[in-house]
């Protein structure tokens, strides 16, 4: 289906082109009263709200009323001189603590902003959802999962945070971490209450008001970056947080980049039978019965426009499904023409080693196992020097 229409805002006369449908997934484009999305602001004001509203209900769940929780944020130490990044860089430890009548938790991320930088700059948060050694605030272990010392050098700031520290990887009954402050809910979940990729994505968003407050951070150019679980975090958090310029995902496959219809690899049953706490219990629905899910992770991506989005692949990840992750971008092109821009810069799929840069959907996939290493982390500060320096 190809359909044009005049945008007197932008400066194009636009030609939106609807790819093919081959797996049957729902439209981003007709709303739920069956009327179709003509238009950037129709897109902003009544399509994206209603598919953040599907995605809260039956997958991610949501945020609980946080109206009564106090938040602080304090630098608890700051270091410069030769020990830290042989003296390029400042790193700043930062508590956040939340409070909610008795009960309190806290959670930590270093920042590292480089020394020599004349104006603000830049900056990556990165998801850690590996072990502290793969972002190591001591820099005594050193990781291709977070080549921090590369991104100073290249100019940009960075902070990353350890998502075990904010809410458990493992089910515990959601008792410890962020889950402290909310026992009502931990005691009597709602279908729709949050899991704990959302609660990631609320950390990311802490780390954001540090960006904010921090002179030498130029917040409207962050870019929040995961892999596998934490690249399906970091879609959400680009996706939640409208402050992200662009949302950075590694390998996140199912329930992340991945269209879910047709995919091979994981599928929700799997996922969710090693990982229920990752979601709201509405997920559970769908298990056996994806035809029937009123999304497909194409919602969870579009939300990134009109900013920027990058996702990347590895040849060797089929329980991730490079096809189906693709797939994905091909399905939110054409949101990105609805804004007069550029999303994808060919529909084919490359070859590996051969990186889309040009458009708003950023894209590589390259050969080896899941992982992020430093080709991906190369490819994603080429973008970013590309679309935000
Ligand atoms: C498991 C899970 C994936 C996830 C991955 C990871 O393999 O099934 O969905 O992406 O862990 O986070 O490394």
């Amino acid at each position: 289906m190809v359909f044009y229409f005049y945008k007197h805002h932008t400066r194009l006369n636009m030609k939106i082109e609807i790819p093919e449908n081959k797996r049957n997934i729902p439209s981003l484009f007709v709303c739920s009263d069956g009327t179709e999305v003509t238009s950037a602001e129709d897109w902003m004001n009544r399509r994206r709200p209603e598919i953040l509203e599907i995605l809260h209900r039956e997958e991610y769940g949501r945020y609980p009323d946080m109206s009564d929780v106090r938040i602080t944020m304090k630098v608890v130490a700051e270091r410069s001189g030769e020990k830290i990044m042989n003296g390029r860089a400042v790193r700043k430890t930062v508590e956040v603590e939340s409070v909610r009548n008795d009960r309190h938790f806290i959670f930590s991320f270093d920042v590292f902003i480089p020394l020599n930088a004349k104006k603000p700059v830049p900056a990556f948060v990165e998801i850690c959802n590996r072990g502290s050694m793969n972002c190591d605030p001591a820099r005594e272990v050193l990781s291709t999962f977070y080549p921090a010392e590369t991104i100073i050098s290249r100019g940009y700031a960075c902070a990353a945070f350890r998502t075990h520290e904010v809410a458990p990887d493992y089910e515990e009954g959601f008792q410890t971490g962020f889950h402290r402050l909310f026992p009502e809910i931990s005691e009597n979940r709602p279908a729709d209450a949050y899991g704990t990729l959302i609660i990631w994505a609320w950390a990311a968003s802490r780390v954001m008001d540090f960006f904010e407050q921090e002179p030498m951070i130029d917040e409207k150019k962050v870019a929040v970056v995961g892999h596998s679980r934490g690249g399906k975090t970091s879609l959400l958090a680009g996706a939640l947080d409208e402050r992200f310029a662009l949302a950075i995902s590694s390998c996140s496959g199912n329930s992340g980049d991945a269209i879910t219809r047709g995919k091979s690899g994981e599928t929700v049953g799997q996922i969710l039978d090693r990982f229920p706490y990752w979601f709201a219990g509405n997920y559970k629905k769908y298990i056996g019965h994806e035809d029937e899910m009123p999304f497909d992770q194409h919602f969870l991506v579009s939300l990134m426009a009109p900013r920027l989005v990058y996702t990347s692949t590895k040849t060797n990840d089929a329980w991730a499904d490079p096809a189906s992750e693709f797939e994905t971008l091909i399905q939110v092109n054409p949101v990105y023409q609805l804004f007069g821009l550029e999303g994808l810069q060919q529909t084919e799929r490359p070859l590996p080693e051969q990186p889309l840069h040009e458009g708003c959907i950023g894209h590589h996939h390259k050969t080896g196992d899941h992982n992020m290493d430093d080709y991906d982390w190369d490819q994603y500060m080429d973008y970013t020097d590309r679309h935000l320096k």
